[in-house]
């Protein structure tokens, strides 16, 4: 799970994929990144913290990161929050292989309305609910079509 800073988005995607995946005995190994590197080891923004544990996910104990050229081999998944991270993620991509691991989060919905998970780090709490609940549905669309199909 990909966003700008990793401490805002993607640290709630991880957190809300991490507890889908537990919720349905899935082993995964999930992880997030910002492409940027300025809160490198920073836990998340306070107000990401809140409205995961509002939702009863912890992701307190998250540490931000610059993705790596090793994610792209590690990963076989890599989403981005918004068009800007994808744009960012297919520059740094080492190779075709990897540039087709990239998705858009928003794109996992059968019924789009927008393409990004807007960036809250400027917003007030508010912006931080929306991106929660714009997650946690394009998150549970992808886990269901997983169970679903085994094939994602
Ligand atoms: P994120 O939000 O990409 O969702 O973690 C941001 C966090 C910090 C900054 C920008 C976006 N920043 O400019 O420091």
């Amino acid at each position: 799970m990909v966003c700008l800073g990793n401490i805002c988005r993607s640290p709630l995607a991880q957190g809300i994929l991490e507890h889908k995946t537990a919720q349905n005995g899935l082993q995964w190994m999930i992880d997030s990144a910002g492409t940027g590197s300025w809160h490198q080891g920073e836990p998340p923004d306070p107000r990401s913290i809140a409205v995961a544990k509002k939702n009863l996910i912890d992701i307190s104990g998250q540490r931000a990161r610059q993705i790596t050229a090793t994610d792209f081999s590690n990963f076989d998944l890599i989403f981005a929050m918004d068009q800007s991270n994808r744009q960012n993620l297919l520059q740094l991509a080492p190779d075709n292989h990897s540039k087709k691991k990239i998705r858009l989060i928003m794109e996992e919905l059968h019924r789009k309305r927008n393409k990004d998970v807007p960036d809250p780090y400027w917003d007030k709490e508010d912006g931080f609910e929306l991106v929660f609940q714009m997650l946690d549905e394009a998150i549970g669309q992808f886990v269901e079509k997983y169970l679903n199909h085994a094939k994602v």
